[in-house]
């Protein structure tokens, strides 16, 4: 399963891209408002840095509105990922977009059935929101679960990126399904490597040395 950082905090991204943890970047309107910083400078920045796909997300309600935006996003780096919200015009702009060679993103989904029509409509990766789905009670994971099943079923090509995840828990999950990605931000990520066993077994571990009076260096 590829990882990709949902977050638009360069030194987050440098410190998990040089641990080998980066396959890509998924950014929206929400995340560069809280970085403070300009849309494009700050999507430039990470595309320096990271080779995958770097998702930017277009504003526009209109498919030419978000298709003019989609293209001027493109011209940001040649890894760009146009990211559209999966409404009928979202639709319209991807398969324009599609068409053209860009890589998109449809983003907002929460059930099979936009997930089907988005592969028909040429997606390079349909983005489920599975913390937004158990927010309301309902099960983030069991839609991951499901698209798997019918792209497997049809074969179709665009990939799983299983989005809004907040725990260690639902990137587990994910792996086990068979998302093809999941995009987590750097703490969940960083949190992959805990384990309370580990904490306590390592404590244990550095009493004794202490104990036994020895140095390695
Ligand atoms: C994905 O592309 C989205 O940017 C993100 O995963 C949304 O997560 P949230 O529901 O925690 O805001």
């Amino acid at each position: 399963m590829k990882f990709f950082v949902d977050s638009a905090d360069v030194a987050a991204i440098a410190e998990l891209n040089d641990l080998g943890m980066v396959d890509g970047v998924t950014t929206n309107p929400s995340i560069i408002l809280k970085s403070g910083r300009d849309i494009m400078e700050v999507t430039k920045e990470i595309c320096s840095i990271v080779s995958g796909p770097v998702s930017a997300e277009v504003v526009s309600l209109t498919a030419d509105e978000m298709i003019a935006e989609g293209r001027k996003l493109a011209e940001i780096a040649p890894n760009i990922t146009v990211k559209v919200p999966l409404t009928w015009d979202g639709l319209k702009a991807c398969k324009v977009l599609s068409g053209e060679g860009k890589m998109v993103n449809v983003t907002l989904c929460f059930s099979v059935n936009q997930a089907l029509v988005a592969a028909k409509a040429g997606a390079t990766f349909i983005s489920p929101f599975i913390g937004r789905l158990d927010d309301i009670n309902l099960d983030g994971l069991e839609l991951i679960s499901d698209i798997r099943d019918v792209y497997d079923n049809y074969g179709f090509e665009t990939q799983i990126l299983a989005a809004s995840i907040r725990t260690a828990n639902h990137v587990a999950q994910c792996a086990l399904i068979g998302a093809d990605v999941m995009t987590a931000p750097p703490a969940v990520i960083k949190g992959l490597a805990s384990h309370v066993l580990t904490d306590k077994g390592l404590d244990q571990f550095v009493k004794d040395w202490a104990k036994t009076g020895q140095k390695i260096l």
